[in-house]
């Protein structure tokens, strides 16, 4: 399966092209290579696959199949100013240094040596299914039948308090299963939208559905209906009444310390009552108040992760 992203993640005639955006009609009767094709199945991989397992162009390799597809195309074209040849690949998560690396040929992988791995840096394990196309992604993933489709309402606000949720029109549309607003989620349930190594330093300071929002575009409800057409008709049948509260927009400013408003409920009993003020849930200066042994978190959302070797 050919994944679809919103960066070139193919070549017509060699020519790299936006997958999402090609009409198909226009690839009649020229030759089509994906990440799948760029090497032989059996064989060695592309030079430039290669360079990106050297370097570890990639984290989660979302990104990594478009990438690849155009630095092979373009590379070529050296000379060129690296922003220059990989216009409209956006990467979420590797930072365009280890691409730019992967590109210009640096290895940062050490080699593997059985017994002798301690202290080295190893590829991520995944890394040939990156860079041959073979991960698969939620998206590659063909849906469930008779799955719901979850469409969000979402805050216009920068900060502001939800008075009054009507969704008793939206409840009548055909198709619509559930909506659920801050009143359905537990307030002893926050979560941690970070994902680091050291799980222990994120702070749980997020619940699926809050009644303050913080910024714009804040998940307020959720409807799950049969359609994706019923849960859009759905949404925009429910009304919000927002208290618009005093928000931050100046980056500066916003590295100052602020009182903010703080769903959790929990606070050690010997923290300070401005430290439990502060910010949301445990800040760093916060978690060193809690006692030691106590921070092990119990969230049935997050397990320690493994580490990969990734040096990204
Ligand atoms: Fe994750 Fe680029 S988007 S590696």
């Amino acid at each position: 399966m050919t994944r679809v992203t919103a960066v070139p993640a193919r070549s017509v005639d060699d020519k790299p092209v936006h997958s999402c955006l090609y009409p198909a009609f226009r690839a009649r009767d020229r030759r089509i290579t994906t990440i799948e094709g760029l090497s032989p199945a059996e064989g060695p991989l592309h030079p430039m696959q290669e360079q990106f397992l050297a370097a570890q162009g990639f984290q989660c390799g979302f990104c990594t199949a478009g990438t690849i597809m155009t630095a092979a195309a373009k590379c070529c074209a050296m000379g060129a100013p690296m922003e220059r040849v990989l216009k409209g690949n956006l990467c979420r998560c590797t930072g365009y240094r280890a691409i730019r690396d992967a590109i210009e040929g640096h290895r940062h992988v050490q080699e593997d040596l059985p017994g002798a791995s301690v202290g080295r840096s190893l590829g991520s394990p995944l890394g040939p299914a990156l860079v041959t196309g073979q991960a698969r992604f939620t998206a590659d993933e063909p849906p469930i039948p008779d799955l719901l489709h979850l469409k969000v309402v979402r805050s216009p606000h920068a900060h502001a308090r939800v008075v009054a949720i009507r969704k008793e029109a939206a409840l009548q549309v055909a198709g619509v299963h559930s909506i659920f607003t801050w009143e359905d989620v537990p307030l002893h349930r926050p979560f941690t939208s970070a994902t680091h190594d050291d799980y222990h330093v994120d702070p749980d300071d997020t619940l699926m559905l809050d009644r303050v929002v913080r910024f714009v575009g804040q998940r307020v409800v959720l409807v799950a209906a049969d359609s994706e057409q019923a849960a859009v008709l759905a949404c925009d049948k429910i009304e919000v009444d927002y208290e618009i509260l005093p928000a931050v927009f100046d980056p500066e400013e916003a590295m100052r310390p602020m009182l903010r408003s703080c769903t959790k409920a929990k606070t050690p009993p010997h923290a300070s009552p401005t430290r439990s003020a502060m910010c949301c849930g445990r800040s760093t200066a916060r978690m060193a108040a809690w006692p030691p042994g106590s921070r092990k978190r119990t969230s049935p959302w997050r397990t320690p992760m493994p580490r990969t070797g990734s040096p990204t």
